[in-house]
């Protein structure tokens, strides 16, 4: 059994939390550092391990892992999930795979209080299994997993949950051109619109309005900034939606609003924010089905699969 279990953090978070206060633009991972994992899931009213599954039964029938392993004799696959959480639904996935396939699962994620939660789920589901903490985004993260999975014969990058959605899209898909070689795969699972209506527009915006009703919700979100000391009462959250004309997607943004001068300290740093300043807390994009597969062809990739349940879809590409 392989279990290489590296939670190596990476060093220069602080500089980077302190960029994303300078610009006023949040990078989502720092949501999910130490007690904000259990925030995650709280807020998705999940407990047991912080059970929540991305995938469900229809889905895992209809993109079925095994179908895109290589089972020939000396096959070895690579199943890597970037911004893997619990894993849990790729415990799931996998505990649906025949345990003679050859796959050996990577876990990478920012966030230890996450990998610790990967590494129960997985214990007693699969054997081959390899934690890494790491920014996927970086370029010590992409020579890693180069190294790492350089004799594999086949290589499936998966991103479940919100992980996708949460990023600006050309970077996203800027790295992952960069990581990904010719043939390894991509399953991503996404939030789609249903209709190109404004009627639909308005139903996405209200379920996501609702999030800031949700005691969960809003505790997860400014966690970050209570963790800098900031009191309640100088800041509450917005949501402004923007039309992104290349995805066709509607994009949702939370941000904070500050009422009050308010000075943090980062890492021995001096942080000024003045009334009426916002900081941009996360992004959600809702994708238009069809622009979303040209935007993948057009940076280089092939649809193998999709499935498509009420809004959620989860898309298989493979790189030219
Ligand atoms: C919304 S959660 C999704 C978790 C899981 N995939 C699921 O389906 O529930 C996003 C996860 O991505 C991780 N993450 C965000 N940005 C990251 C980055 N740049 N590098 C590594 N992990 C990141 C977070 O720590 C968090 O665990």
């Amino acid at each position: 059994m392989l279990n290489l279990c590296d939670t190596t953090p990476v060093i220069n978070l602080d500089e980077q939390l302190k960029e994303s206060f300078r610009v006023r633009d949040l990078d989502q991972k720092f949501l999910y550092l130490e007690e904000g994992a259990k925030l995650f899931y709280k807020e998705k009213k999940a407990d047991f391990l912080y059970w929540i599954f991305s995938v469900n039964e229809k889905t895992l029938k209809e993109l079925d892992l095994q179908s895109i392993c290589d089972k020939t004799k000396w096959a070895s696959n690579a199943l890597i999930s970037l911004g893997c959480g619990n894993s849990q639904t790729e415990s799931m996935i996998l505990q649906n795979c025949d345990s003679k396939v050859n796959i050996e699962y990577f876990g990478i994620d920012i966030s230890k209080a996450m990998l610790d939660l990967s590494i129960k789920n997985l214990k007693n589901v699969w054997k081959k299994t390899n934690f890494i903490c790491s920014d996927f985004t970086s370029n010590e993260f992409k020579s890693k997993i180069i190294d790492l999975t350089s004799k594999k014969t086949n290589r499936v990058y998966v991103m479940f949950g919100n992980i996708f959605w949460n990023f600006k899209s050309s970077k996203l898909i800027n790295i992952l051109n960069n990581i990904l070689k010719s043939w390894d795969k991509l399953w991503i699972d996404v939030r789609l619109k249903k209709w190109d209506t404004v009627w639909d527009d308005l139903r996405l915006f209200n379920h996501y309005r609702s999030y800031l009703n949700s005691k969960e919700q809003v505790d997860f979100f400014s966690n970050i900034f209570w963790k800098l000391w900031t009191p309640k009462e100088n800041f509450y959250l917005y949501l402004t939606t923007f039309h992104d004309q290349v995805l066709g997607s509607l994009r949702f943004d939370f941000s904070a609003t500050f009422t009050k001068k308010t000075t943090l300290n980062i890492a021995g740093d001096e942080f000024i924010i003045l009334p009426n300043e916002n900081m941009h807390i996360v992004h959600i994009y809702a994708y238009d089905y069809y622009k979303l597969i040209n935007f993948f062809q057009e940076h280089g990739f092939v649809l193998k699969k999709m499935s498509n349940d009420d809004g959620r879809g989860h898309f298989i590409f493979e790189k030219n």
